[in-house]
């Protein structure tokens, strides 16, 4: 495995190319609709976006009518991007860097968007962490929404989705910590990618449970098509999907 500091802000050097990934249809297609079914009505609602990379579901979440939106995220790379992109168009969106580990208490939010955080914690005492720091920053009856690297997924198709426009590869056996690796080739030919760890769905649980977050659960993923497009298209992602929904309440 490749040693990297504790927090290091790796997406500090992959942040331009990481912004482009967004474009992916897989996001547009998979992710997007499947967080903002999980969200549900945000009108109104203070909401904290951990991590918000470049900002795109802070974003998406303020004009969807939120009430506020506070974006972390333990890049300033990405904090200067998603910075950046307000100043062209206010939304009225805060962001700050600061690690999801040791947030403490910055805020009483109805609703937490952990977009592909928790996949970053190496081992149970990790998740402990990012589990504690949104219950912290939860208020009483507030919710848990996410995304994140399926550990539920089998392997069944190991290794390329190149269809969709990434590999995922998992290092073998399977075990707490195991790094999985995710690589986006680029129209240039090269390529850039970023490490998520498998923890079982079994410490997850328990270790949300821990934490004091009440219904902690993945949730499958859906697809919205655009107008007119097969639905095979999708059937082969969706089957042993790469990626989860998840939820809990405060
Ligand atoms: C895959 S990106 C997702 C960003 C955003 N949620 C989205 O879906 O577009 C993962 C982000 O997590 C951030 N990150 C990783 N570890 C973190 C931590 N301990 N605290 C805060 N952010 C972290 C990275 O800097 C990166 O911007």
């Amino acid at each position: 495995m490749a040693e990297r500091a504790p927090h290091h802000a790796e997406y500090d050097d992959i942040a331009a190319e990481y912004a482009a990934s967004k474009q992916l249809p897989f996001r547009i297609v998979v992710e997007a609709p499947t967080l903002f079914d999980l969200a549900g009505d945000v009108r109104g609602l203070a909401i904290l976006d951990l991590p918000s990379g470049e900002g795109t579901y802070s974003r998406a979440f303020a004009r969807r009518g939120a009430g506020s939106v506070l974006g972390i995220d333990l890049s300033s790379a990405m904090v200067e991007q998603a910075r950046a992109i307000e100043r062209q168009e206010r939304l009225g969106l805060s962001y700050q860097v600061g690690d999801a580990a040791d947030l403490g208490t910055i805020g009483a939010f109805d609703l937490v968007v952990a977009c592909y955080l928790f996949n970053y914690a190496r081992t149970a005492d990790e998740l402990l962490a990012f589990a504690r720091s949104v219950r912290a920053n939860l208020k009483p009856g507030g919710r848990l929404i996410g995304m994140n690297d399926n550990p539920r997924n089998a392997m069944e198709r190991y290794g390329s989705f190149a269809t969709y426009g990434f590999s995922r590869d998992t290092e073998l056996p399977r075990r707490e910590g195991s790094r999985i690796r995710y690589t986006f080739p680029k129209p240039d030919g090269t390529s850039f990618g970023f490490d998520n760890f498998w923890l079982a769905p079994e410490t997850y649980a328990r270790v949300f449970a821990e934490a004091g977050l009440k219904d902690f659960r993945f949730v499958d993923c859906q697809a919205k098509l655009p107008e007119g497009q097969d639905p095979a298209l999708w059937q082969d992602f969706l089957h042993d999907c790469p990626i989860t929904g998840l939820a809990a309440s405060r």
